[in-house]
């Protein structure tokens, strides 16, 4: 594992005290980034890297510090991310592939897996969740579904044999597909071939103290039915909502009504001691002709919206004092996805580090060759310059 040079911070100096005078809100320095994850502003994103054009991971650390995102997702364990994030103060879930999953059962397996790709890196790189698996209920593929719990059970006890069951959850992200039914929020419910699944998969989350997270694009509903789905709900913008008959409570969005939805099914199986986050939920900017609603105007929207409520710590309906916790789907557009055009077109930046459409989240891709501490005078300028924009973004951002 690679060890984690110190930066040169005085190289920062003199922006960082310009900068102040003018905002507290941004993060500039690493700092400041671990700062921003202890508390406020709270954005995760989801690293996907199904691509061949990416940037470096040490180039993303620094485009992700800079956009003040202060958790990220992983599809796996990647070395190179993790020790590009040491010392930084952001939060990781990091995953176990599906095609990994099976062998986990074993429990030497899972606490070989643990003590290389998990237990090097605290507290320095801050693993907080290990995702088992990613809508594993959505294939089907019987073994793996079988599997899936005791490879999860694994983990935790190879966590727990190291003492730090307390300090990483163990979960696994579903895809909506499990809901049987999700309306009116109340009256959701998992799948019926789903419940002898998740009843023990419940108990088990519920004793380890981990949450449900849920895979959520009210995009799909929309892309399905644009007639029928009225934008405004799926985009946040102001509309009457619907009201749950059963409970009084009032939408004025799908995405809570998706997360009550899956509360209520929860409940249905008996549990009200789970949590349940959103592990990732986007809108993409572009897709193919029979994909209504892909575009950056509407992509921003979403996202920009999202963020507003996040910003706010908006609880759904169900659970107002509990602030929704969101991963948004992705950092970058990845080319080598599979399927419609629209899974390629998720990202909220193209690799180069532009943004695909502006919400406030500009961040800052550091040239290919640059390293950290040794940038130039000049460089330093055009820095303080981006986060000058990058402000009066944000501050466009409350006011959308
Ligand atoms: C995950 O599975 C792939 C493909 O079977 C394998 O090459 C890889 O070594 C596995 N990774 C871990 C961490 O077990
Ligand atoms: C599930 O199996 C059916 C046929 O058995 C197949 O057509 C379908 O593509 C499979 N779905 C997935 C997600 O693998
Ligand atoms: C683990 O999940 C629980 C339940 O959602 C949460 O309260 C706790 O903060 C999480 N722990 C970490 C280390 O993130």
């Amino acid at each position: 594992m690679a060890v984690a040079k110190p930066s040169n911070r005085s190289s920062l100096l003199l922006p960082r005290r310009f900068l102040l005078v003018l905002t507290v809100l941004l993060v500039a320095t690493d700092d400041e980034a671990a700062a921003a994850a202890g508390g406020g502003l709270s954005i995760g994103i989801n690293y996907g890297q199904i691509a061949d054009n990416l940037p470096s991971p040490s180039r993303v650390s620094r485009l992700v510090r800079s956009m003040q995102v202060s958790k990220v997702k992983l599809y796996d364990a990647d070395q190179d991310v993790l020790s590009a994030f040491l010392n930084t103060g952001v939060e990781f879930v990091i995953g176990i592939g599906n095609e990994n999953v099976s062998a986990m059962v074993d429990p030497a397996t899972a606490q070989a897996w643990v003590q290389h790709h998990v237990r090097p890196y605290l507290p320095s790189t801050r693993i907080t969740c290990i995702t088992v698996g990613n809508e594993v209920f959505k294939g089907n593929d019987t073994a793996l579904k079988d599997n899936l719990l005791p490879a999860m059970k694994s983990v935790y006890g190879a966590l727990a044999a190291l003492g730090l069951q307390g300090q990483v959850n163990v979960t696994t992200a579903h895809s909506l597909d499990i809901m049987g039914s999700s309306y009116p929020p109340s009256a959701g419910a998992f799948r019926p071939d789903m419940a002898p699944y998740i009843t023990p998969l419940l108990d088990f989350l519920s004793t380890a103290r981990s949450p449900f997270l849920i895979n959520c694009y009210p995009y799909f509903a929309y892309k399905d039915d644009p007639s029928g789905v009225p934008l405004e709900y799926v985009l946040f913008q102001p509309n009457a909502g619907v009201t749950d008959p059963t409970t009084g409570l009032n939408y004025d969005n799908m995405l809570y009504a998706q997360v009550d939805s899956v509360y209520a099914a929860i409940q249905a199986l008996g549990h009200t001691d789970v949590d349940v986050k959103i592990s990732e939920t986007g809108w993409p900017s572009r897709g193919d002709p029979d994909e209504a609603g892909a575009t950056p105007q509407y992509a921003g929207i979403y996202i920009g919206n999202l963020l507003r409520r996040i910003q706010m710590k908006q609880g759904t309906p169900l659970r107002p004092a509990v602030p929704i916790d969101v991963y948004v789907f992705a950092l970058f557009n990845e080319n080598l996805k599979p399927g419609p055009a629209s899974e390629r077109n998720y990202g909220l930046f193209y690799p180069d580090g532009t943004p695909v459409y502006n919400v406030g989240l500009r961040g800052y891709l550091p040239p290919m060759d640059e390293s950290d501490g040794t940038r130039s005078v000049s460089r330093l300028f055009s820095y303080s310059g981006f986060l000058l924009s990058h402000s009066a973004n944000l501050l466009g951002l409350q006011t959308l």
